[in-house]
C-alpha cells in the first residue's frame, strides 16, 4: 500500500489515548507494533466513510482501538440496519458479514479473512432445513443468527443468544403452536426451552468452543475461588448453564458486570470477551479460562488495515437469497 507505518512520535501522540485504554494487557512493546497499524486504520475509516462493527470475541486492540461499534450479534446486526457509512468492516466472522449485507446491500461489507467460518454455521444447509419441514409440517423454523444466508431465507424468523427466549415464545405465540423448529445449535435450543416452557426440535450442531466446558470445570472454580459469580454463554451445554450463577449473550454478561459488579467473575465464553470487559472494570477480579474461537482469532488488525485498504474481500450474497433471509432477520429485529 505503500504506507511507511512507523512508531513515531506523532503515532505515539495520537494513539495516547487508546493505549490508555489497553495498557494494564498490553506492553509497551507490543503497543509498539499495533499503534501505527491502528493509526492507519482509523485514517482510512475516515477517507473511506467506513466503519468497523467487531464482536466482543475480537481481541483488545481491535474491540478498544479501531471498532467504532462493538457488541454481541444482536447488537451489530442493529448496526448494520443502521449505520449511515457506505462501507462496513465485519471484525469477526462470516455469518456476521453475510448478516450485515443482508440488513444492507446497498452497502459495501469487507470481511478481513473469508476463512472466519463457526462450526454452527458449517453444521446445516438450506436444503436440510426443507427436509426439516417436510419431517414436522406447519412447525415454525427460529434459527440462529449464526447460519448462512441460504439457511436464513429457509426459515421464519432469526434469533440471537440475546432475543431467544422472547423470540420462541414470540413466535410459538403467533404460529398457535407449544413446539418451535429451533436449529442449528442443539444446547442453545435446549436451555432456551427450558426457560419458556416452549418445546423445540433441534439440530445437532454445536459450538466448538462452548461444547468444550464442563460442569466439573465450574465446581473446580468454585472450589478453588470461593464466592466466584459464574456466568455462562446459552451456547453451553445445559449441565454446565445448570452450575451457573447467569446465562445469557455476550453483551447480557457484559452487563451483569457493569451492574452488579461481582467481587471476583468467571465468563464461560471465549477468551477475548474476559480480557475486553476486564479492560473496563479494573475493580473486578477475572478469573479467565482461555478457549480460543479459531475463527475469530482470524481477524487481526493487520488483515482489518489490508482490508479496508484494498477493499477485500467484498461479501456477496444472492440478491433472491438476500432479501428471503432478510423476512427472517427483519422479524427478528421486530420482536422487542
Ligand atoms: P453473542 O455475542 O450473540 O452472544 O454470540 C456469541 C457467539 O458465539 C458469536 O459467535
Ligand atoms: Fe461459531 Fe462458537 Fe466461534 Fe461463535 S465462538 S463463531 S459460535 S465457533
Amino acid at each position: 500500500m505503500g504506507v511507511e507505518l512507523a512508531y513515531t512520535d506523532a503515532v505515539k501522540r495520537d494513539t495516547r489515548d487508546l493505549y490508555a485504554k489497553v495498557a494494564r494487557f498490553i506492553p509497551e512493546i507490543e503497543w509498539a507494533a499495533h499503534a501505527p497499524v491502528i493509526a492507519e486504520i482509523n485514517r482510512l475509516k475516515r477517507e473511506k466513510n467506513a466503519v468497523i462493527l467487531a464482536h466482543n470475541y475480537m481481541t483488545p486492540e481491535i474491540f478498544h482501538c479501531v471498532g467504532d461499534f462493538v457488541g454481541d450479534s444482536l447488537a451489530l446486526a442493529r448496526e448494520a440496519a443502521r449505520t449511515d457509512a457506505k462501507v462496513i468492516v465485519q471484525a469477526g466472522v462470516h455469518f456476521m458479514a453475510e448478516t450485515s449485507k443482508i440488513l444492507s446491500p446497498e452497502k459495501t461489507v469487507l470481511i478481513p479473512d473469508t476463512r472466519a467460518g463457526c462450526s454452527l454455521a458449517s453444521s446445516i444447509t438450506g436444503a436440510d432445513v426443507r427436509l426439516l419441514r417436510q419431517k414436522y409440517p406447519g412447525l415454525p423454523v427460529i434459527t440462529y443468527v449464526n447460519t448462512s444466508a441460504e439457511v436464513k431465507a429457509e426459515s421464519d424468523v432469526c434469533c440471537t443468544s440475546g432475543n431467544a427466549v422472547k423470540v420462541v415464545e414470540e413466535t410459538a405465540r403467533q404460529f398457535g403452536v407449544d413446539t418451535v423448529i429451533m436449529i442449528p445449535d442443539k444446547y442453545l435450543a435446549r436451555n432456551i426451552a427450558a426457560k419458556t416452557g416452549v418445546k423445540v426440535i433441534t439440530w445437532e450442531g454445536a459450538c466448538e468452543v462452548h461444547e468444550r466446558f464442563t460442569a466439573q470445570e465450574i465446581r473446580d472454580y468454585r472450589a478453588s475461588h470461593p464466592g466466584i459469580v459464574v456466568l455462562a454463554h446459552p451456547e453451553c451445554p445445559p449441565e454446565v448453564v445448570a452450575e451457573a450463577d447467569f446465562a445469557g449473550s455476550t453483551a447480557a454478561m457484559i452487563g451483569y458486570v457493569g451492574d452488579r459488579k461481582p467481587q471476583r467473575v468467571v465468563m464461560i465464553t471465549e477468551c477475548s470477551m474476559s480480557d475486553n470487559v476486564a479492560l473496563e472494570h479494573p475493580e473486578v477480579d477475572f478469573v479467565r479460562p482461555c478457549n480460543l474461537c479459531p475463527h475469530m482469532k482470524r481477524i487481526t488488525l493487520e488483515g482489518i488495515l489490508h482490508s479496508l485498504g484494498t477493499m477485500t474481500t467484498e461479501v456477496v450474497v444472492d440478491p433472491v437469497i438476500a432479501a428471503r433471509a432478510k423476512l427472517a432477520v427483519d422479524r427478528m429485529l421486530a420482536i422487542k
